[in-house]
C-alpha cells in the first residue's frame, strides 16, 4: 500500500523535504515532475543529513550534502561522490508522483 507524503506542488522544483513515516526518517528531492527518495542517514556514520529542516542540498542545489562532514551525493542515484564515504550509497526509498501527490510506494 502506498502512503501519500504531500502534494507535488508543495515542494518547489529543485527543493527537498524531510518526512517521518512509521518512525523512519526519509527525504525527497524534487526535480521537475520527478522525485527521488532516500533514507535520512549518511552511510558514513548514519547521521541525519540535513543542516536545517528540509535543507538536504548544497548551495548549488546539484547535490545532496551531509551537514556533519560535508559528503556530497548525486541526487539521481544517491552515490557519494566526495567526502569520507565516497563510493557508498544512500539507501533509496521508492517514491513516485501520482495524481499530483508524492507517494511512498
Ligand atoms: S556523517 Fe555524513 S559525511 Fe560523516
Amino acid at each position: 500500500m502506498s502512503t501519500v507524503l504531500c502534494p507535488l506542488e508543495s515542494v518547489e522544483d529543485g527543493a527537498s523535504k524531510g518526512f517521518s513515516v512509521d518512525g523512519k526518517d526519509i527525504f525527497i528531492v524534487r526535480q521537475g515532475g520527478q522525485v527521488f527518495g532516500y533514507v535520512n542517514a549518511c552511510p558514513h556514520i548514519f547521521a541525519s543529513l540535513e543542516f536545517m529542516p528540509d535543507e538536504f542540498l548544497d548551495d548549488s542545489g546539484e547535490f545532496i550534502v551531509c551537514a556533519t562532514h560535508g559528503a556530497l551525493f548525486r541526487i539521481e542515484d544517491g552515490e557519494c561522490i566526495a567526502g569520507p564515504c565516497k563510493g557508498d550509497m544512500l539507501t533509496p526509498v521508492p517514491v513516485s508522483v501520482r495524481d499530483g501527490e508524492i507517494q511512498l510506494d
